[in-house]
């Protein structure tokens, strides 16, 4: 995680970095700091916790730094030591003519340091990046070239890293590499703007490189100097970036996971545009680059993914299942990576990811391209390292996505993972025609359910202040659902630190039944279909205990009365699209007990919205 960025031109430099900060806040908030090269020195100025203590670090130093054209910024979400201003980046090597940032994780850091150490460097961090700067410093001292003092000093790093740098002895010089980490460079003209990700450059470019493992460039205001992995002069590709410069704004919404939330109904109308005309056609899906006759001879499905979009995943494994007869197995990617997996070429494997940049998920997909599988990417961020990875790639178009608790984008995947299931059952021909275009024909009429949940929401807002001062929270369902109640379970964690606790209810008598007392809301995800009437027994047996019992469902069964304290209405829908439904007034409840208690709702404490370590 963390963010970095750097700018190099003519126009002063500090608001540069702090509007590139706010832009990366995302990826962390623990703390931040920056560098600027002044007419005498570097100077740092680094504050703990989010931008705007940094901000408020900077208000007294303006007249130092009001002429400085060139600097280095950091967003920090806490690996290696605590987050306190000692270990906030930029970091400095002994004398403080070398200040770095850095995203990543250096792995070899601790015996990196040992020699340092040893060597006369004195450590003022507990960070793993102390050690990039001071070993930076090191090779300075010995070849004067700070480029070449990089290079160098890369190569003993074992790990991840994203790294700008710069030296008091150069005015108009910044060193940038990376491994394993994103780095963008944005082209001005007489200027660049460094970042790890496009939102904190693209209100001032459109031009820019996206850096390789292991290149090293050398930037000033008016050159580009770009060397491969093995030391060669290249030319750097520019690419123009498919963005638009947008003003995230709340819309006046109190949060943005509200104004998300709210946004899904038109999520889904923009990812079915264009793939779904009427019910009695095709889907079209070209963004799938196997041909149909490979597709009819793939005999299993691997999907890996983190968090959220691995509980869209599991929704995803019951559909193609259901739809399309090939067994799916669906694996949180940081699992994945560890074992032997068997896979062939009639394999397809599948990563989900919001941001694109999940190193778990990244590292997963690398390995099953590795093994020659067909990699399909469904991901919020096309222009992401993900989606540079991929064989044939979904965009789920749901738009930025700034509440660290994912939402729309969780809405986004589900609908991806309908509309290739349906793809491929209509290729595999697994599935009767009028199912199929009866499936179709509701799928056309989801975005009018869910703009009716969000058009009344007393009820849910009733029993989140209900229920908010709870300590615990169950949450039951089976099914296709399942995946639901531990997203549910996830969003409420997430965002008011209630434990909250997603099973299918099957597994409820198998042990966790003895935590269930009159103090503990278990919240039952009762969908008409299939498993409604073994939900009803097990929701039953829960009443048993005494737990104080809450109902999300769409069925007007009169019994629901006695057995639920509250029920949580949704519109009638058929069973495979109930995970859609179902989801919204769980992320709402979730929303309403954080706002409710006061916590931060989109920057909850110690979490990142791009996961880039492992
Ligand atoms: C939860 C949440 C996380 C992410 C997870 C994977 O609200 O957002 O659990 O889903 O970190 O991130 P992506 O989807 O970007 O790979």
């Amino acid at each position: 995680m963390c963010g970095i960025v750097g700018y190099v031109g003519y126009q002063p430099v500090v608001d540069i970095l702090i509007d590139g900060l706010e832009q990366l806040e995302y990826r962390g908030y623990d703390s931040s700091g920056i560098a600027v090269k002044t007419s005498d020195k570097i100077e740092v100025f680094k504050a703990e916790g989010k931008l705007c203590n940094l901000r408020e670090v900077l208000k007294p130093n303006v007249d130092l730094f009001k002429d400085s054209t060139m600097g280095i910024g950091h967003i920090r979400w806490a690996t290696h030591g605590a987050p306190t201003v000692l270990n906030a980046h930029p970091h400095t090597c002994n004398c403080g003519n070398i200040a770095i940032v850095h995203n990543g994780i250096i792995e070899n850091y601790k015996e990196l340091r040992e020699q340092l150490e040893a060597k006369g460097c004195v450590f003022k961090s507990q960070t793993d990046t102390e050690t990039i700067a001071h070993l930076i410093g090191q090779k300075y001292a010995e070849v004067k070239d700070l480029t070449k003092a990089v290079e160098l000093a890369t190569k003993e790093l074992e790990g991840a890293y994203a790294l700008c740098v710069m030296h008091n002895d150069h005015k108009n010089k910044i060193v940038i590499t990376k491994r394993n980490a994103p780095l963008v460079v944005g082209i001005g003209e007489g200027e660049f703007f460094i970042a790890s990700d496009v939102p904190a450059i693209i209100k001032h470019t459109k031009k820019a490189v996206y850096l390789g493992d292991n290149q090293v460039a050398t930037l000033t205001p008016d050159s580009f100097e770009l060397l491969s992995a093995d030391g060669d002069i290249i030319q750097p590709k520019v690419e123009i970036l498919p963005w638009e410069p947008v003003a995230l704004s709340k819309m006046g919404y109190k949060h943005f996971m509200l104004k998300e939330i709210h946004e899904q109904p038109d999520v889904v109308r923009n990812i079915l545009f264009g793939k779904l005309h009427t019910p009695d056609e095709p889907i079209i899906l070209d963004e799938v680059k196997l041909t149909k006759d490979k597709l009819k001879e793939l005999n299993r499905i691997q999907i890996v993914a983190c968090g959220t979009s691995l509980h869209a995943a599991m929704v995803g494994k019951y559909l193609i299942e259901q739809l399309c007869e090939i067994p799916v197995d669906v694996e949180p990617s940081s699992e994945y990576i560890y074992r032997k997996t068997v896979t062939d070429s009639h394999t397809l494997v599948v990563g989900v990811s919001q941001s694109g940049e999940t190193a778990d998920t990244i590292t997963a997909i690398k390995q099953s391209k590795a093994r020659g599988s067909h990699i399909l990417i469904i991901t919020n961020r096309p222009d992401s390292a993900m989606a540079r990875l991929a064989d044939s790639l979904i965009p789920v178009n749901a738009g930025i996505e700034v509440s660290v608790a994912a939402t729309k984008s969780y809405t986004a995947q589900l609908m991806a993972f309908y509309l290739l299931a349906l793809y491929m059952a209509e290729i595999k021909n697994s599935v009767e025609q009028s199912l199929l275009i009866n499936l179709k024909s509701e799928m056309m009429i989801l975005p009018q359910k869910i703009e009716q949940i969000l058009s009344s929401t007393e009820n849910i807002q009733k029993c989140a202040r209900a229920y908010a001062n709870t300590r615990d929270f169950i949450y039951i369902a089976r099914g296709i659902n399942f995946p639901t109640a531990l997203e549910g379970a996830l969003k409420l964690k997430e965002i008011s630190y209630i434990n909250a606790t997603g099973y299918c209810a099957g597994e409820l008598k198998h042990g966790p039944i003895a935590m269930l007392d009159e103090t503990m809301p278990v919240l039952s995800i009762l969908m008409k279909g299939c498993v409604y009437e073994k939900l009803l027994t097990n929701s039953e047996e829960a009443k048993a205990r005494n737990a104080r019992m809450i109902a999300l469902t769409n069925s007007r069964d009169e019994k629901l009365e006695s057995l639920f304290d509250y029920i949580l209405r949704v519109p009638d829908v058929q069973e495979i699209f109930s995970p859609v439904i179902s989801m919204v007034p769980l992320q709402l409840l979730a929303y309403y007990i954080s706002e409710f208690l006061g916590k931060d709702v989109d920057q909850p404490r110690n979490l990142a919205k791009s996961v880039t370590v492992e």
